[in-house]
């Protein structure tokens, strides 16, 4: 099943001091998030902590993890690693969105995808002062486009690079960045509120489920997280604006 796979990659979340809200890259409609979810995934063996009946418990020592969706809860306590919260959330969510082909998604893409070959220019005149197109020009690109996808899809795979508070990196749920879906940026998004460009959504992620601090637009990292996630949809078709 889904889940499982997303279950294993996780880090490992160290919980936060008052019950606080994590959210995983969804949005914002938290509010009204029923407290049975809260309980269901709550009760996870992670520590002898008392069982959390009571969502509504302001304690110190659990933490409601709020995901993507901006719907989808859990309540952990502190300490529980940040894949067993990767994986109880997105075990809720598959629940509830049985037919959203994550699975099918995440098996798509293994390894980094290649930047465009652009060996057929090589002898094309570029412009005057560049003069004619080398093969060296060619490889220069690729090389330095792919470096920046990569060192991207390193910040993706790492909480610490991320500024996580809890141990948890985007790719315990979007195994090669899967169903990111950069392709369908701008988009309106209920949990932010307004039309989000990618930066936005990764921005929201980072504030939420992984609970770091949101990037600059220009910081290296962010920049090289869009590169990394484009490079992994290579191929797809432009859709703004698609739900
Ligand atoms: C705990 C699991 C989890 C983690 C961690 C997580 N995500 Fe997500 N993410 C989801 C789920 C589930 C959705 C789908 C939410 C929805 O219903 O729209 C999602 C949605 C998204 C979307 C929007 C996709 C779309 O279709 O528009 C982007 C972009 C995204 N995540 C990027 C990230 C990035 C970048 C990180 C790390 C900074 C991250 N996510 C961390 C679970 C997670």
């Amino acid at each position: 099943m889904i889940h499982r796979a997303i279950v294993r990659r996780s880090a490992l979340v160290i919980g936060i001091g008052a019950a606080s809200v994590i959210a995983a890259c969804g949005g914002g409609q938290g509010a009204e998030r029923p407290p049975s979810s809260a309980q269901s995934g709550a009760g996870t063996p992670a520590s002898g902590e008392a069982p959390s009946v009571s969502p509504s418990a302001i304690t110190p020592s659990t933490v409601d993890v709020l995901l993507c969706d901006g719907k989808t809860k859990v309540n952990v306590p502190q300490g529980t690693p940040g894949t067993a919260i990767a994986g109880q959330l997105m075990a809720e969510w598959m629940r509830k969105n049985p037919n959203s082909g994550w699975e099918a998604e995440e098996r798509e893409r293994h390894t980094l995808q290649p930047a465009a070959d652009n060996s057929a220019l090589v002898g094309q005149v570029e412009g005057q002062t560049y003069g004619r197109i080398t093969p060296q020009d060619v490889a220069l690109w690729k090389t330095e486009t792919e470096r920046v996808a990569t060192a991207g899809s390193r910040v993706f795979h790492d909480a610490g690079e991320l500024g996580s508070t809890i141990g948890v990196s985007c790719d315990m749920c979007h195994p090669h960045a899967a169903n990111t879906h950069p392709e369908t940026y701008p988009k309106f998004q209920a949990q932010l509120g307004r039309v989000a460009l990618l930066r936005d959504m990764i921005n929201w992620c980072i504030e939420h489920p992984v609970r770091g601090k949101a990037l600059a637009s220009d910081d290296p990292r962010m920049r090289a997280m869009e590169a990394y996630i484009l490079a992994q949809r290579k191929g797809k078709t432009l859709e703004y604006g698609k739900h």
